[in-house]
């Protein structure tokens, strides 16, 4: 496990966790890659932006006041709002969920009779009415745990925010994400029941448009969403993949 500091563009909008170092408080958060960062002094200023721009930001402040776990969050209401995804008695797999926004969410939406499983690579406090699992959903043992949690329920919704831990270079960085999305789709035409949905972010650069692509040969409809709470700046989009078909 690392600490890092967690930035703009992986969409590492979690809920920080308070972090005293060198007598200074700082958003960190638990990455899954072995090794250790700490902070590195070149990077203070655009750090120093990034917490500024954090605790000024309108969606992290309603989400501590409405108890949502992060400012992603607002991400998945606006896109359900728009597009009607989660409904009552629905199996949703969650995937890189934590902090669990977006569990928290989906559990709340398809009730009682209603399964989400949710999967991130962190550890991640449990959220009633959701199944978590911890794993890197990269590796082969994971994607069987997560198999064997949903047993024979056919799925719904298959959401994915995942973001890869960020480098800064683009040319490491965006074939992780492009990999991760790729996963993403694979899962989804193994659990998606025919009429299914999946929403996944997507960083925009090379292989995205191939992506999008690809999407539309197995789903009848692919919408891309950029929801406000999403950054400007900031490459990610989501799509939403609806109504699969085989
Ligand atoms: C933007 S955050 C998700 C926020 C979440 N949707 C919410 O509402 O709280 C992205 C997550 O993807 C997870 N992630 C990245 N790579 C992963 C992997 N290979 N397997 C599982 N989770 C991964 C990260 O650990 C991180 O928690």
């Amino acid at each position: 496990m690392a600490l890092c500091l967690c930035r703009d563009d992986g969409g590492c909008d979690c809920k920080p966790l308070q972090f005293h170092l060198n007598g200074f408080f700082a958003p960190l958060r638990l990455c899954g890659e072995s090794g250790f960062k700490v902070f590195d002094m070149a990077r203070s200023k655009s750090s120093s932006r990034w917490l500024k721009e954090h605790f000024d930001d309108e969606y992290v402040t309603r989400a501590q006041q409405e108890g949502y776990r992060s400012r992603a969050s607002y991400k998945l209401l606006e896109i359900d709002g728009k597009d009607k995804l989660l409904k009552p008695g629905m199996v949703v797999v969650d995937l890189g969920a934590a902090p669990g926004g977006w569990t928290q969410i989906a559990a709340d939406r398809v009730g009682d009779k209603g399964v989400v499983v949710a999967l991130d690579i962190l550890p991640m406090d449990p959220v009633p009415g959701a199944e978590v699992l911890q794993g890197d959903f990269r590796e082969d043992e994971v994607l069987q745990r997560l198999l064997d949690t949903l047993g024979e329920h056919p799925v719904d919704l298959v959401m994915s925010d995942m973001a890869p831990n960020i480098s800064g270079m683009k040319t490491v960085d965006q074939p992780r994400a492009m990999y991760l999305v790729e996963l993403t789709l694979e899962l989804a035409k193994t659990v998606l029941k025919p009429g299914g949905d999946m929403l996944v972010k997507l960083f925009q650069g090379e292989g995205s448009d191939e992506f999008i692509k690809a999407c539309r040969t197995h789903f009848r409809k692919v919408i891309i969403r950029k929801p406000a709470a999403s950054r400007p700046r900031s490459r990610e989009v989501y799509v939403l993949a609806r109504n699969y078909f085989v």
